[in-house]
């Protein structure tokens, strides 16, 4: 059973997410929130569904990694969304629902949160936590969404964040930076609210309206990064993000888009497995 109170997660919510709430399903130990909403019948278009859990036994990252986290240690959130018909761009929604992530973040009084592309939440340099979002086509034109949230709230160095990149081993906790702790409940009410409103945004203009607040918390902007896409590597100036969510990177060559890939930075690249 999870140690979490359902109401208490549903009271900073709006009416109009209140509304669009399908379902709330809270779990003691689960192997996977994204997993099981995956598994789970679609919400109707327009609606959300949420899972929550104390404690994953197979969290999930991008790029099969491995999610750790220790019981109550962490916030694993996933909300599934039916888009009546698939947005185009759809790979930028995870940028949009990292706008939303920080957001709420900044609205619990948690200073200093960035955005590393394309997913992840960084504090102080490092991994606060990331999004893991799955497709699954549904009838028609449908397609339904599972975002699954992770944040570190209590960080132990120990714990162990796998194949990470260099950068990301540097993880850190919501106890190190926030001068107050929101509770595990309004953070996980505040995280739906504002994950709602960045998927019904998202539905009716893309990444155009998260952009500019994207680009004010962009960690990679002007840095210098190496892109690693399997078959090649790419080395430049991060640039900013294109409207379909690639990032834009300036090379020797010219400006590239990269669509998919890993990004090290070249002081953590001998770090990188
Ligand atoms: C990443 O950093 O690569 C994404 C991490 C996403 C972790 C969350 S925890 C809730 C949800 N369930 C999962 O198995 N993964 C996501």
């Amino acid at each position: 059973m999870s140690s979490l109170d359902a109401s208490a997660i549903r009271r900073p919510l709006s009416e109009c997410t209140r509304a669009k709430l399908e379902s709330l399903e809270l779990f003691g130990e689960i192997e996977s929130t994204n997993t099981y909403l995956m598994s789970q019948p679609p919400p109707a278009a327009g609606l959300c569904r949420v899972a929550i859990a104390d404690h994953q036994t197979s969290g999930r990252g991008r790029h099969n990694r491995s999610w750790l986290s220790h019981p109550g240690d962490g916030l694993c959130l996933s909300l599934a969304y039916t888009f009546e018909k698939a947005p185009e761009h759809l790979p930028a929604l995870t940028l949009a629902l990292g706008v939303g992530v920080v957001g709420a973040l900044q609205g619990l009084n948690v200073p200093g949160c960035r955005l590393k592309w394309p997913n992840d939440i960084v504090a102080r340099d490092g991994k606060l936590g990331g999004i893991l979002t799955e497709v699954q086509p549904g009838r028609g034109d449908s397609v339904t969404i599972v975002a699954g949230i992770g944040i570190n709230i209590f960080f132990r160095e120990h714990a162990d964040f796998g194949t990470e990149s260099g950068w990301a081993q540097r993880a850190i906790g919501l106890d190190s930076i926030a001068d107050e702790l929101p509770s595990h409940e309004l953070l996980a009410g505040t995280m739906i609210e504002n994950l709602y409103v960045a998927v019904s945004d998202f539905e009716v203009s893309g990444l155009d309206g998260f952009r500019d607040a994207w680009r004010q918390h962009d960690w990679l902007l002007g840095r210098e990064v190496i892109v690693d896409m399997v078959d090649q590597e790419i080395c430049g100036i991060a640039a900013g993000v294109d409207i379909d969510g690639a990032l834009l990177v300036d090379t020797a060559e010219g400006s590239t888009r990269v669509i998919s890939g890993s990004i090290v930075l070249p002081e953590s690249a001998g770090a990188k497995q």
